[in-house]
């Protein structure tokens, strides 16, 4: 119902209309009216005078995005909750489940967001993309680092072509302006010895944000804190669901070169940058050299030899 308001901004439905539309009762659609008020949306009119949207909140609803979505591959079936632990859980029970390949998560607001390394992720109610893109690759499991690199060049392209801006990659995915995180991507994978049997892309994108937690602060941006501008979340999420499927359809036809190519174009991370690299054992500083073919970084160490960083933190030394 939020739907066909939106979709006729400028006119004043009648109850009984809405309710054959929908198929429902009047007194269902007086219910709805009530709740959507509840949430935010400024419903103008009453039962007999008809209603008519008076602001559309910026809620991610699905029937809108699907409406934008036509020809894309992803988003085919979309799971949307006001709120929810973390789309990247729901999404691993959905793909152990069988959901197929291209359903997305989303959340207006997520209670555990998970973060990499175990940290967490701010998902502050609405200002965020909170997204979780299901994949079905039939690609080996030594090859999906190769994932987790397209998925924040999709964002990255998404967010230039939203906003204008063109973010510095930190490896293997971050996305940084000025320094500081607007993008993070948790990737997760469920696969056999020598078969990805699914894979989770798990995007977060600080939209809407004001102001970061005193904790955050330092490290963290959002698009509208740099632009000074409310960006729509819709409009960015279709960008970024169209970009993602355009890189990940690359990756199966071309392979790795392509992604490698251009995270190394694109990222002041790639080479040349001092670095410290984390990892579960062992933490050392050094100066990036490059990336493998597979996307792996490597990092000439300062206590000599090189490394290939599969998995790490890596920040400016
Ligand atoms: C990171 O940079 O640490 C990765 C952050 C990933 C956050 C997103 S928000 C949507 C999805 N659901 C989660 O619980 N995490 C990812």
């Amino acid at each position: 119902m939020a739907a066909l308001l939106a979709e006729n901004p400028m006119i004043v439905i009648s109850g009984a209309k809405i309710a054959r539309e929908i198929g429902v009762s009047r007194s269902t659609v007086w219910r709805w009216v009530t709740q959507l008020r509840a949430l935010g949306v400024r419903v103008k009119g009453h039962p007999r005078s008809g209603y008519q949207i008076e602001r559309v909140a910026d809620v991610l609803v699905p029937k809108l995005l699907r409406a934008r979505l036509h020809g894309c591959g992803l988003g085919k079936r979309v799971f949307h909750f006001f709120k929810t632990d973390s789309t990247n859980r729901v999404a691993l029970e959905l793909g152990h489940a069988g959901e197929p390949h291209g359903t997305i998560v989303l959340a207006e607001e997520q209670t555990a967001g998970r973060g990499r390394a175990g940290r967490s992720w701010h998902s502050e109610k609405s200002s965020g993309i909170y997204l979780t893109v299901l994949l079905r690759p039939a690609i080996s499991p030594a090859d999906a680092p190769l994932v987790t690199l397209l998925a924040g060049l999709a964002a990255r392209e998404a967010i230039a072509e939203q906003v204008g801006i063109e973010c510095d990659v930190r490896w293997p995915n971050d996305l940084l302006i000025q320094g500081k995180k607007v993008c993070g991507i948790l990737t997760e994978m469920y696969a056999e010895p020598d078969q990805v049997k699914f894979v989770i892309v798990g995007i977060g994108v600080n939209v809407n944000h004001t102001g970061f937690p005193k904790e955050l602060e330092a490290i963290a941006t959002s698009l509208r804190m740099v632009t000074g501008r409310q960006e729509s979340r819709l409009e960015l999420l279709v960008k970024l669901l169209r970009t993602l499927e355009r890189h990940y359809n690359r990756f199966l036809a071309e392979g790795a070169r392509p992604v490698v190519e251009e995270f190394s174009r694109v990222s002041s991370y790639a080479r040349g940058k001092r670095v410290r690299i984390a990892t579960s054992n062992e933490t050392y500083v050094g100066t990036t050299a490059g990336l493998e073919a597979n996307g792996l970084l490597r990092v000439e160490r300062e206590d000599g030899g090189t490394s290939v960083v599969i998995s790490g933190d890596v920040s400016e030394a």
